[in-house]
This record gives C-alpha cells, structure tokens and sequence, in this order.
C-alpha cells in the first residue's frame, strides 16, 4: 500500500511538473492580454472608473519594482479609491515570475 501510495505522488508530482513546465514563463505581454487589460485597457490608461493610469508621470508606476510586485501579488487599494485591485489581477496561478515579467512589460509599454 505504501508503495502504491508514493507511486501516486510520484505521478502526481510528475504531472504537475509537466503542467507547469507547459505553462513555463508565458510573456509579459501574454499575461498583461489575458489577465490585467480588462481593467487596464490596451493603453494602460485604464479601462475602468478607478483604475490607475499606467503611463501617468506621477502614476503608480513611478513606484519601485519591489512595491509594485507587492500590490500586484497582494491587491491594493489606495485611499478613497472606488476600486480595489484584486490580488494578482484575480489570476492565483501568477507565479512572482510572471508577475515581474508583467512590470518589465508594462514600463516597455507605458513607458514608466
Ligand atoms: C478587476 C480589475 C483589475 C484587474 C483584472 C487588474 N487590475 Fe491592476 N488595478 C485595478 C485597480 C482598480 C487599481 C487601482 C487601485 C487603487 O488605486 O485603489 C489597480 C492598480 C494597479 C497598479 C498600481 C498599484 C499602485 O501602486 O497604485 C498596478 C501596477 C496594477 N494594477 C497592475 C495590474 C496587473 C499587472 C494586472 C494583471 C496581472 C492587473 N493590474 C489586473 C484593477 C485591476
């Protein structure tokens, strides 16, 4: 049984790995389209009431990587905002990876 049992694991690791290696580093870019536009918008200006402007000289981006990594992964809400942004953009399958990858992105793009 025991044998059986770490056999399991040992193909449900496997599996895993094979999930994550298939999903391996998808591009800022690729990230920013599927999981952040809908509220940012294509130009970073936001799409919604409340949501900051990317691009803005004083905006959040002018922030350091560390502190921008933080609000991504954590959610953030800035005093008096109408809106939160949720925790990785709603995607708990962002790995800090991606998400540096999507700040990398985003000053390319928006220029900050
Ligand atoms: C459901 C809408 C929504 C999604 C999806 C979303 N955001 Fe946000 N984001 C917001 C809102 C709203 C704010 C402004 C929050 C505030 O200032 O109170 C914000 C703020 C930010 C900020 C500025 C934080 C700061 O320091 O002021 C960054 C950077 C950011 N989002 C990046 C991202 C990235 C990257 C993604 C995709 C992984 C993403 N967002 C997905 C709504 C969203």
């Amino acid at each position: 049984m025991r044998t059986f049992r770490s056999s399991r694991c040992l193909v449900a690791a496997a599996l895993a790995g094979a999930a994550a290696a298939s999903l391996a580093a998808p591009s800022g870019k690729e990230i920013y389209e599927s999981t952040c536009i809908a509220c940012h918008g294509a130009d970073g200006k936001g799409a919604l009431p409340g949501v900051s402007d990317l691009g803005s000289k004083s905006g959040p981006m002018k922030a350091g990587d560390e502190l921008i990594l933080k609000r991504i992964r954590d959610g953030y809400q800035s005093p008096g905002s109408p809106m939160a942004m949720p925790p990785k953009g709603g995607n708990p399958s962002l790995t800090d990876e991606d998400l540096k990858a999507v700040i990398i992105y985003m000053r390319k793009t928006f220029g900050r």
